[in-house]
């Protein structure tokens, strides 16, 4: 049988009673002191993880830097721990880029991305000075120009489409001709002419990334020649896209793999005297996080539906990309779930797709206990929502057997402060 603790935040254990432990503070207490649901972190497997990542890669390539992609969980707690781990950091919104200066980053390791910045957000990259810009279209060269004062140069890097279908859902694939994001090698050629010849742009590199929830290393590895075919820089920002695992079958490649196979292209291609980016989000933190539910109501039906505190309104992920996740009762994550009752486990929104677990065995659950659901670190908060009311659900970050609150629940005064009438 599969123990649910190869899911859960490394270091979770279970106390002598049987309740689940992370990081040495107990699933009931946690869920008295802030609520059902939350979202509990673990800080040193984020730690573990940040560090893990830049040590691989700079023993690969020693002229390299990893940013974390915020936008894969953008609270200002844990842009901190990134920073605090000496990372740069990616951002794609103006709000990403007030909670990164919040968490205390160096500007000039922020690289800014989005396929559609508006004027504000390239005001805000100017005001505070950041590192990067990642071009996505000529309008943004047309924005970058009117708003750079004279006399003073921004760095960008070019996005380019690869041509690389990788094996993911089609939602988040990015690397494919007919993206949405990036232009095309010709279209990128005559960009980059023009950037070249731009009084206040600085042309520093081009930026590459195929998609996400990847988990094989030859997409990543595939992207690299064509972008090595537009010419030798400075910079080159592989991007990101390293799968997590969710389920018991998802086998991720351990970091080390993943870079083997990109730097490998990237020796084969690029200048060895250039600077290497990555930007991993969802394999940084999805498995750091796990999401403390209560069971609201059982019906036992054709199906047996275990109806939980929260669902579709603080995962969206289920709905929108078919992910599965694993699902365990915190005081019973060591008993043997084999002949155990199979069972749905949805949320408490209005609508039949707002499922948490299409399927999964649960040891006679009941009104009122705690479900643990792994894996939940990677856009399950950025993705929330206020469907049918709901108030975004708090994060907690636990270390050395003490809880944080680092983001707190809305409120119901929160839900209503935006109407104005
Ligand atoms: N760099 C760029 C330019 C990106 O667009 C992304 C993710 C990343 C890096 C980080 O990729 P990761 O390592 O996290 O795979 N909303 C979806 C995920 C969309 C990912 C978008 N881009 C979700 O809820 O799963």
């Amino acid at each position: 049988m599969d123990s649910l603790f190869s899911l859960l935040p490394p270091g979770s254990a279970t106390d002598s009673d049987g309740m689940l432990l992370v990081e040495g503070c107990r699933a009931d207490a946690l869920a008295a002191e802030f609520g059902t649901p939350v979202m509990v972190v673990s800080e040193t497997a984020l730690r573990a993880r940040a560090r893990e990542y830049a040590d691989e890669l700079t023993s690969r390539w020693a002229k390299s830097r990893v940013v974390f992609a915020s936008k894969a969980f953008p609270c200002t707690a844990v842009q901190r721990v990134m920073v605090e781990e000496g990372l740069g950091l990616d951002v794609a919104g103006g709000g990403e880029i007030l909670t990164a200066i919040k968490a205390g980053v160096d500007p000039e390791k922020v690289v800014l991305h989005g396929n559609a910045k508006s004027d504000e957000e390239i005001a805000m990259a100017v005001e505070h000075r950041l590192g990067l810009v990642v071009v996505d279209n000529s309008d943004d060269v047309d924005r970058l120009e009117s708003t750079v004062p004279s006399g003073r140069q921004q760095d960008v890097l070019v996005r380019i489409i690869p041509g690389v279908t990788a094996d993911t859902h089609a939602s988040v694939l990015t690397g494919h001709e007919g993206s949405k994001f990036g232009l095309s090698p010709a279209m990128a050629r005559t960009l980059i002419a023009r950037i070249e010849a731009s009084p206040k742009l600085t042309m520093r590199g081009l930026h590459v990334h195929v998609g996400s929830q990847i988990l094989e290393v030859g997409p990543f590895a595939e992207s690299v020649a064509p972008v090595a075919a537009l010419g030798e820089f400075p910079v080159y920002d592989l991007g990101g896209g390293l799968g997590a695992r969710y389920t018991w079958v998802d086998q991720p490649p351990p970091v080390g793999d993943y870079l083997d196979a990109l730097i490998g292209a990237a020796r084969e291609h690029l200048p060895a005297e250039a600077e290497l980016i990555i930007e991993p989000g969802r394999s940084m933190v999805a498995s750091a996080a796990m999401t403390l539910y209560r069971v609201v109501t059982v019906k036992r039906g054709v199906i047996t539906f275990v109806a939980v505190d929260g669902g579709m309104g603080d995962n969206l992920e289920v709905a929108l990309f078919d992910q599965r996740f694993e699902a365990g009762l915190a005081d019973r994550i060591d008993v043997d779930t084999t002949d155990a009752e199979f069972v749905t486990v949805v949320g408490r929104h209005c609508e039949s797709g707002d499922v948490l677990v299409d399927g999964v065995r649960l040891p006679d659950a009941r009104v009122g206990d705690l479900l643990a659901v792994p894996t939940t670190g990677a856009y399950c908060y950025t993705m929330s929502n206020n469907y049918n009311g709901n108030r975004r659900i708090p994060v907690v970050f636990a270390r050395d057997e003490k809880a944080r609150l680092v983001v707190r629940r809305e409120t119901w005064e929160d839900l209503r402060s935006r109407d104005v009438e």
